[in-house]
């Protein structure tokens, strides 16, 4: 079944219209009680599937420059290189709400300079909102003046890995619980639509999630923020690492992908690919032109004989 768009223009899927989802749309998931399911996606045919699996959030996560571009950490990625991965991701996506992360350097020097490059993500790449790391309420509030809906995210927020000395655990003390609180409801009041709490305890997630009326959007968070998050590759077993505690596997993409390349290439070295069924042929007229004493028409003897 495919995404399709229906007669009014609308999408639909399988024939049924799709409601759109949207920045108010996720927090009316949180007055109602409804969990937020969210992903990284970076190209066309991986979000379309999360797409038309029902994932409400798309996140062109700047994770790409690990997962997809094979860097260290995430710090490596430009503006360039996430504007590129966006628009892909924006060609694939009718329903969720497609958020572009803003990546290192992007947003670190000036508001003027973060309005600017946020920009970008909307009018060039079609964002519908974008994400940064960090307690900058200022630049929040800039964002939300220029209309874009901006997702915060706080907690272990990878790219301070340097500042942090490594991917580690956040809020692990009652005044590190206290400053991280006094920080969402900042971001929230200053416009933020959602935020992304990764690698903090349970506890401290579950506080901020009852104090805030934005939604809370977790990885490594625990179960009672009002969604989660995962980065796909890590979902799929696509990382080629240890995963991280909070990571669940619900597919093993390596394994099916390693297989099949195999295959092919033990078909390929077997001559049993590609079959005579998988092949072109040419028309009787072309094959009666091309006569049996032909230079061009030896090696269609055989055809001939068929
Ligand atoms: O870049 C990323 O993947 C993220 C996470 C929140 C999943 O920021």
């Amino acid at each position: 079944m495919s995404l399709t768009n229906s007669p009014e223009g609308g999408a639909c899927f399988a024939g049924t219209p799709i409601t759109k989802v949207t920045m108010p749309a996720l927090a009316e998931m949180k007055r109602q009680g409804k969990p937020i399911s969210a992903l990284t996606a970076y190209d066309y045919a991986t979000s379309r599937l999360i797409d038309e699996a029902g994932i409400d959030l798309v996140l062109v996560g700047d994770s790409l420059a690990m997962v997809v571009l094979g860097h260290e950490n995430t710090l490596a990625v430009t503006v360039d290189e996430m504007l590129h991965h966006t628009r892909a991701v924006r060609r694939a996506v009718r329903r969720a709400l497609v958020v572009a992360d803003m990546p290192f350097g992007s947003y670190h020097s000036t508001i003027a300079e973060g309005v600017a490059n946020a920009v970008r993500f909307v009018k060039e790449a079609g964002a519908e909102a974008i994400k940064i790391e960090g307690p900058r309420v200022e630049l929040v509030r800039a964002l939300t003046a220029a209309e874009i809906p901006v997702v915060a995210h706080l907690g272990l927020t990878p790219q301070s890995v340097h500042r942090m000395g490594g991917y580690r655990v956040q809020a692990r003390t009652a005044d590190a619980v206290v400053s991280l609180a006094a920080d969402a409801q900042a971001l929230a009041e200053a416009g933020a639509g959602a935020l992304v709490l990764e690698g903090v305890p349970r506890e401290a997630a579950a506080a901020i999630t009852a104090q805030l009326t934005i939604p809370t959007i977790g990885i490594g968070a625990g179960p009672d923020c009002d969604g989660q998050i995962l980065v796909f590759h890590d979902l799929v077993n696509l990382t080629f690492a240890p995963p991280a505690k909070f990571v669940r596997h619900y597919g093993d993409a390596a394994a099916l992908l390693r297989s099949a390349v195999e295959h092919y290439r033990e078909d390929v070295e077997h001559r049993a690919f590609p079959s005579d069924a998988e092949s072109y042929h040419l028309p009787e007229a072309a094959k009666r032109v091309l006569g049996p004493n032909t230079e061009l028409s030896r090696p269609l003897e055989k055809l001939r004989k068929a």
